[in-house]
């Protein structure tokens, strides 16, 4: 058998994307204010902000839109998915929301109260953010293994189960429930094995508190466990998904990931306790339970999706693909944050740029000069994003800096990861010439979105 894993899909439909020169891009970024967020998406070639809603759908889930059923109540199209999640979830209550954070808000603004702790592996910005707009601390607690970049582990999302139990035994009466992200997107996309997911909800229902899974990558973590924790080799994906399943009480979903789809999410839980009062909250800002601020088509699309997500030969190729472009980087003596994630590499920008300092932001710098190279947009994850400006003028920086390409699902071919690899080399041996940036305009809050740069 030939080594190469193909992609697993042929394509019928194209876009076209755009090579721009250089002077566009220089302009480009220029009118940006050196920050790609403000980037038009026609001015970038491989858009790699992030694999949320961007990835491509397929003919049988193009097929499922026509097939929306626009009914405000009661719609076919709601009963149809619900089926889906039932089956995936083994969970009976489902509601479905606009996209993984509406879930997050629901939730939270029912169950939690001021002073509350809510523990993880890691929680995503808006899920913090959602967490503490309603009063709550969001601790993360992931093994120490996750915060090194460099270090290799199979299971670098684990949860610290020392630490939580510290924390039930402390603060227990302030935990209303505890939460874990599959993968750990906030550390590098990496997996939480099934061994200590279990031991999590175990220790969580020993001190009577449920667990809610924060499962919008569920599928390429549940690959994950089948090519690395032992026993589960000859396990299918679908049985692995549905035993992290088995073990929660619940879940948020951002189908905008393992869902396929482009919008979209959920809230599935076991009992049916917080159902009524979860459902009025939805109803004030999503709408009636049956649709949850999404089309019909919409919820057609993900039916499909979630059932087309845990075919193995795509899930190989998509943790494959991740590899692969780490190998190429490996090559070209780049860092990255180790072993590669399900759904993006995290390049180390010190790696690239050991000369720039810190205060001249060295991850920002190398997200400027993918797309000034190459046309390609990543995030920074350093110190704009996870600093701050002090009162007195001085900053607060990150330890890491971090530059997040994120792979949209199905969308990318091999030929575009090696233009990437060679996109990233040239960055790194003109190191030398690249600048770095000074904030000047900044908001107070995620000042990533919106500030403005000038060059150091
Ligand atoms: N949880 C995790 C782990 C996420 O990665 C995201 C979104 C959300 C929740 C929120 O879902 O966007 O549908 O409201 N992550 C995107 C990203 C935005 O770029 O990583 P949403």
């Amino acid at each position: 058998m030939p080594k190469t894993l193909i992609e697993p899909f042929r394509i019928k439909s194209v876009e076209p994307i755009r090579m721009t020169t250089r002077e566009d891009r220089v302009r480009c970024l220029d009118e940006a204010r050196l920050n790609v967020f403000k980037l038009r998406a026609e001015d970038v070639l491989l858009d790699w902000l992030t694999d949320s809603g961007t990835g491509a759908m397929s003919t049988r889930q193009w097929a499922a839109i026509m097939m929306g059923d626009e009914s405000y109540a009661g719609a076919r199209s709601y009963y149809r998915l619900e089926g889906v999640v039932q089956d995936l979830t083994g969970y009976p209550h489902f509601i479905p929301t606009h996209q993984g954070r509406a879930a997050e808000r629901i939730l939270f603004r029912t169950l939690c109260r001021p002073g509350q702790v809510v523990p993880s592996n890691a929680h995503f910005d808006t899920t913090r953010a959602l967490l503490e707009c309603n009063g709550a601390e969001a601790l993360d607690l992931v093994i120490a293994e996750g915060l090194q970049p460099g270090t290799v582990h199979p299971f670098k999302g684990n949860i610290d189960l020392a630490r939580v139990e510290a924390l039930l035994t402390a603060r227990g009466d302030a935990v209303p429930f505890g939460m874990l992200t599959i993968t750990n997107n906030s550390g590098g996309g990496q997996p939480v094995s099934l061994e200590n997911a279990r031991a999590y909800a175990a220790l969580l229902h020993r001190f009577g508190k449920p667990l809610i899974l924060d499962a919008c990558r569920f599928a390429e973590n549940a690959m994950f466990v089948k090519l690395r924790e032992p026993g589960f080799a000859e396990q299918p994906v679908k049985a692995i998904a549905r035993a992290f399943f088995d073990c929660a009480d619940g879940c948020t979903m951002s189908a905008k990931k393992d869902g396929l789809v482009n919008i979209g999410g959920f809230l599935a839980l076991r009992h049916g306790d917080w159902v009524e009062a979860l459902k009025n909250e939805l109803i004030l800002s999503e709408g009636f339970p049956t649709y949850g601020g999404l089309a019909g088509r919409d919820l057609e699309a993900l039916a499909v999706g979630l059932e087309e997500v845990l075919d193995e030969a795509y899930l190989r190729y998509r943790l494959r693909t991740a590899e692969y472009f780490g190998e190429k980087l490996d090559a070209a003596g780049v860092g990255f944050v180790r072993p590669t994630g399900g759904h993006a590499v995290y390049l180390d920008a010190r790696t690239v740029l050991p000369d720039l300092p810190v205060s001249q932001y060295p991850a920002w710098a190398l997200c400027n000069a993918l797309y000034l190279e190459g046309g390609i947009r990543g995030v920074e994850v350093g110190s704009v994003m996870f600093g701050k400006r002090k009162a007195d003028g001085s900053e607060s920086y990150h330890a890491m800096e971090l530059v997040r390409l994120a792979f949209p699902r199905r969308m990318y071919t091999q030929s575009h990861f090696d233009f990437a690899a060679e996109v990233v080399a040239e960055v790194k041996a003109k190191a030398k010439e690249i600048r770095g940036v000074r904030i000047v305009k900044q908001s107070p809050a995620l000042r990533h979105f919106t500030c403005e740069c000038e060059w150091a």
